[in-house]
């Protein structure tokens, strides 16, 4: 199915170019162009397009919050920049609100410029690795974003004339600008094509049709004459980008077979356990498939880490967010491996000072992959910091006690009792009761004491879940489609 899929990519490129063609057919038999002028009809089409926007980007910010992921978060802020301009856009119809014919044109050009550049953004990995950098990014960008928004929105209804200067402004620039938000819709088409070669998920395609048809109506915008037919066609296309980006989002969420209000309840609702299984992005699933493959002892050890520290997180009484990110920060903590040879991956004996060294490594080119990805900073952590030790001299950074994030101090617990427990190539596998003897052993040494006490209660008060979770096997999901990008 994704072979057939890969061929279809060209089409997309009919969504800016069958509008143009229609556009330029009306202009230029002028017959068929008529000078249609109805304020009414303007503004409630443009606030239907502005709900849309808003209801869109509720839906992909709420997704992102749920899936963790800034990429997602991107994908809302542009949503979020279309409502707000649009709005100020049907608002300044003649007639309405605010009657000032510039502050019309100038709110759906800077509304098409700034979803562009979050789309733009949405598409790089690097943008999204640097947005981790920013603290808490995924907790204030999009609020900060609004408020920005809106204050921007109360500013100019109090003085559209400054607005009408901006026009002015804009229009000397128009051409760059348009062949600004071309390149960066371009280059956004290319990434999104790219990711769905690889991972196939419909929100994907849809982000690439939308941006046809945003990149479309920004050449009509500019070039239509305000009233005439033609003209209209550019608000039909926003509202087409829109709909067709909501109806991918919702072909992600249904999945292939699975309800539609099952599939919302596993994204938005579902157990962190539950989540673990159906929700884990194919881009993850493809690390945590590649790490499995590469090793085979260690198959399945990091689908038995991210049940473990998700268990041991929820007795220490982690948030709902944090479960999430401790689940999938777990589940990928050994993918830096991948860079290692297997040759030592699998050595029997005892490492050399170089190739330990070498596995040293791991953590930091596991975190490193995984910023690139927009994988967000609670995750980052565990990958980076499960092998520190509470006492110090752990690696990478060789932190100590609370210096090193309380999830990755619980998954260095789940970490090493799966170790113990699971058979290596180096030696067999030790008991459960003789792996909790020397966990509790290296409470305050190698563990936070607090995290080495609940996972000792956990053990006394519910035995099964440990008996059940060690005969887990790899990871290896199905794809179904249903993940969003991560
Ligand atoms: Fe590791």
């Amino acid at each position: 199915m994704r072979r057939s899929a890969a061929r279809l990519l060209p089409v997309p490129i009919l969504s800016f170019l069958v509008p143009l063609g229609l556009f330029e057919m009306l202009r230029s038999w002028g017959g068929l162009d008529p000078y249609l002028q109805s304020p009414v009809v303007h503004f409630y089409l443009v606030s239907i397009v502005s709900f849309l926007a808003l209801l869109l980007a509720a839906a992909l910010g709420y997704a992102g919050m749920r899936l963790r992921n800034l990429g997602v978060s991107f994908l809302s802020l542009a949503y979020i920049s279309m409502t707000g301009l649009l709005m100020l856009h049907g608002l300044a119809t003649p007639g309405f609100v605010m009657d000032h014919n510039s502050v019309q044109g100038v709110s759906s050009q800077l509304g098409i410029l700034a979803a562009t550049v979050w789309l733009w953004l949405a598409s790089l990995p690097s943008a999204r690795g640097l947005a981790v950098r920013l603290k808490d990014a995924h907790r204030w960008l999009s609020p900060v974003y609004t408020a920005g928004l809106v204050l921007f929105l109360a500013i100019s209804m109090r003085g559209p004339h400054t607005m009408h200067n901006w026009a002015m402004g804009l229009q000397g620039v128009r051409t760059v600008l348009t062949v600004a938000v071309l390149l960066l819709l371009l280059h956004a088409a290319m990434n999104f094509a790219r990711d769905y070669r690889s991972a196939g998920m419909p929100l994907q395609l849809a982000i690439v049709y939308g941006c046809g048809f945003l990149a479309a109506g920004q050449v009509v915008m500019v070039n239509g004459e305000t009233w005439r037919l033609s003209w209209w066609i550019y608000h039909l296309l926003l509202l087409t980008s829109l709909v067709v980006v909501a109806s991918g989002l919702l072909r992600q969420l249904a999945g292939s077979g699975a309800s539609l209000t099952a599939s919302l309840r596993a994204i938005f609702r579902s157990s962190p356990q539950e989540w673990l299984q159906r929700c884990i992005s194919p881009s993850v699933q493809d690390l945590i498939q590649a790490t499995e493959q590469k090793d085979e002892y260690t198959a399945g050890h990091n689908y038995r880490v991210a049940l473990y520290a998700l268990k041991l997180g929820e007795r220490m009484g982690l948030s709902p967010s944090e479960l999430l990110a401790v689940g999938q920060g777990a589940i990928v903590h050994d993918v830096g491996k991948l860079y290692i040879s297997e040759v030592i991956l699998r050595k029997p004996a005892a490492l050399t000072t170089e190739e330990r060294l070498v596995v040293e490594q791991h953590p930091v080119r596991g975190y490193e992959l995984c910023r690139n990805l927009g994988f967000m900073r609670e995750e980052l952590s565990v990958i980076r910091s499960h092998h520190e030790r509470w006492e110090g001299g752990g690696y990478p950074d060789s932190l100590q006690g609370e210096e090193i994030p309380l999830l990755a101090r619980i998954t260095a617990v789940a970490d090493v009792y799966d170790a113990l427990t699971s058979q290596r190539s180096y030696r067999q596998a030790m008991t459960h009761q003789g792996a909790l003897e020397l966990i509790s052993s290296q409470a305050g040494r190698h563990f936070d004491p607090s995290c080495v006490n609940a996972w000792l209660q956990l053990a006394r008060e519910e035995p099964e879940f440990f008996a059940k979770t060690a005969q887990e096997e790899a990871y290896l999901p199905v794809r179904t489609g249903k993940p969003l990008p991560g």
